[in-house]
Parts: structure tokens; sequence; C-alpha cells
């Protein structure tokens, strides 16, 4: 098992090259055309009023490559994750009250726009690497609330 999981790892890190450009800001903006709900935490961020709106929109793109950096940076830390997102879910849980549930959504958006992205190359193996990975994500992140 132990071999298993040091084999899913490297191919996680392996693929941290997938989180670049056009996935980078892709991510966000269908997060919040597809579950409309998750607008309401952006209301500071001016006009998501249509889905052409959000894809244009400046505040949403760079936050959009903050979060996939942010994801990024835990694929680097998988051993320490927790410790890695220990602030951010602290931020998310006590100050953006975000519900935990959106974690989950938002790693199912990213393999949706890998898969858009690199066709046949995400293959069932790379999707596997992948849903583990935004699992592990998704639960460090709620790993603070209370
Ligand atoms: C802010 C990461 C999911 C809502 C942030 C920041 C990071 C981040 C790095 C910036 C923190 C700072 O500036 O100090 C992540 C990661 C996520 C995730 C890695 C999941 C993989 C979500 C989801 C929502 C959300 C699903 C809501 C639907 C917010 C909001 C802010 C924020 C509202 C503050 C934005 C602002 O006013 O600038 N997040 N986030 N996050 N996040 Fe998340």
């Amino acid at each position: 098992m132990e071999g298993k999981e040091e084999e899913i790892r490297e191919k996680v890190i392996s693929r941290c090259k997938y989180l670049k450009g056009p996935v980078k800001t892709a991510v966000v903006p269908r997060l919040l055309i597809v579950y409309p709900w998750t607008q309401r935490f952006f209301d500071n961020f001016g006009n998501l009023s249509s889905a052409t709106a959000i894809i244009g929109n400046p505040k949403v793109r760079a936050h959009g490559k903050k979060v996939l950096t942010s994801f990024g940076e835990a694929v680097k830390n998988l051993d320490n994750i927790k410790t890695t997102f220990s602030k951010l879910s602290e931020l998310h849980c006590e100050k953006l009250h975000v519900d935990p549930e959106n974690f989950r959504l938002l790693g199912d958006i990213l393999i949706i726009v890998l898969a858009a992205h690199f066709g046949r190359d995400f293959n069932p193996a790379c999707q596997a690497t992948w849903q583990k990975l935004v699992g592990v994500v998704a639960h460090a992140l709620a790993y603070k609330y209370h």
C-alpha cells in the first residue's frame, strides 16, 4: 500500500504542470457560473451578472489564479497539507463562512476543466490521481471547521 501511495504522490507532483495558464484562470469563473449560489461570497467583485461578465471580470480572474496557485502549493506539500492549509482553513471558516461542501464543488470543476483542456490525455488513471488530490485538498481546507 505504501508503494502505491508513493506512486500516486509522484504522479500528482509531476502533474502540477497541468495547473497552468488557461486551466488556472478557467476554474473559478466556471464555479461561479455552474453553481451560481457561490457568487454570494464575491459580492465585492463587481459585475457577475452573466457568464460573459464573470469570465471577463478581472477580479475573478486574479482570484482564480490565487486559488489555483495555492492549490499547486498544496500539491508540493502533500505530507504536510493540513499545516499548509491551516491558516486558509481558518480564514474560510471563521471569516468567510464558506460551507466546506463548496471545496468539493471546486474540486469537481477543476477535474472537468482539466478533462476539457487535455482531452484524451486526461485518461482514467490521470483522473484517479486528481480525484484523490482534490479530495485531500477539500479535506485539509475543512480541517479547522468546528
Ligand atoms: C480567498 C484558496 C475554495 C471563497 C482565498 C485565498 C486563497 C484561497 C489562497 C486568498 C487568501 C488571502 O488573500 O489571504 C482557496 C483554495 C480553495 C478555495 C485552495 C479550494 C481548493 C474556495 C471556495 C470559495 C472560496 C469554494 C467559495 C465558494 C473565498 C473568498 C475569498 C477567498 C470569498 C476572499 C476573496 C477576497 O475578498 O479577496 N481562497 N479557496 N474559496 N476564498 Fe478561497
